[in-house]
């Protein structure tokens, strides 16, 4: 059998995508308590799978080595937080940054900057205990709705004649679901000062 391109770092890797699992609990638990609501809807962790790894590193023009793995590319351990409003995106963002052991390396704000297609999240590259890199993408409900429809869609290879006018179709939809995250963020904002609470 082929050896693991992540070679003896696997069990590094559990422990690094463990141990920012854990700190998002903790921040999550911190933020229902101060601010009554639950900041996350849903989170999906996985290490990259080896044929991704190898298929990745092949793409990028890479040798299918553990140094590409793990210090070339960056998301062999990857964190996908859903949250509930554009401000737990911020706030769970700042309190990653004040997580102990763990560095923030890279951030790409694709909230305040889409890209052109309309993509929207907000993307850290951490490092964790000194070693080990995690790609953290924070988005809303509705940035990741739209994310997982053009990541099926940009697969179909027959798209056809068609193609300006899906990619501008697929870009005013991103730019319908932005909107009305930030309608429903003022919504949350007015209820939340009737009530005197702090957001
Ligand atoms: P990689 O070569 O994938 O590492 O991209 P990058 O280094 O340019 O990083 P970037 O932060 O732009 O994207 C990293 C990840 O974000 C991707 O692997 C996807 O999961 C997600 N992503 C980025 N752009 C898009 C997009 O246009 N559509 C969707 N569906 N996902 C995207
Ligand atoms: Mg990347």
């Amino acid at each position: 059998m082929q050896e693991s391109i992540y070679g003896e770092y696997l069990p590094q890797l559990k422990a690094a995508l463990d141990y920012i699992l854990d700190g998002i609990n903790d921040i999550r638990k911190k933020i229902k308590e101060e601010k009554t609501t639950d900041p996350i809807e849903h989170c999906l962790a996985r290490i990259k799978s080896e044929d991704s790894m190898r298929e990745k590193c092949r793409r990028k023009g890479l040798p299918e080595d553990t140094h590409s793995a793990l210090e070339v590319i960056r998301d062999a351990v990857g964190v996908r937080v859903v949250c509930t409003f554009i401000s737990d995106v911020y706030t769970i963002r700042d309190y990653l940054s004040a997580m102990p052991d763990c560095e923030i390396i890279q951030e790409k704000d694709y909230i305040r900057h889409a890209k052109p297609n309309g993509y929207r999240s907000y993307h850290l590259i951490l490092r964790v205990k000194k070693k080990i890199y995690a790609e953290i993408q924070l988005r809303t409900i509705s940035m990741d709705t739209w994310a997982a429809l053009e990541h099926q869609l940009k697969y179909k290879q027959s798209i056809g004649g068609n193609t300006k006018l899906i990619e501008e179709e697929l870009k005013r939809c991103a730019d319908e679901l932005a909107s009305t995250d930030i309608s429903m963020q003022t919504i949350r904002d007015m209820i939340f000062e009737n009530r005197g609470d702090a957001n």
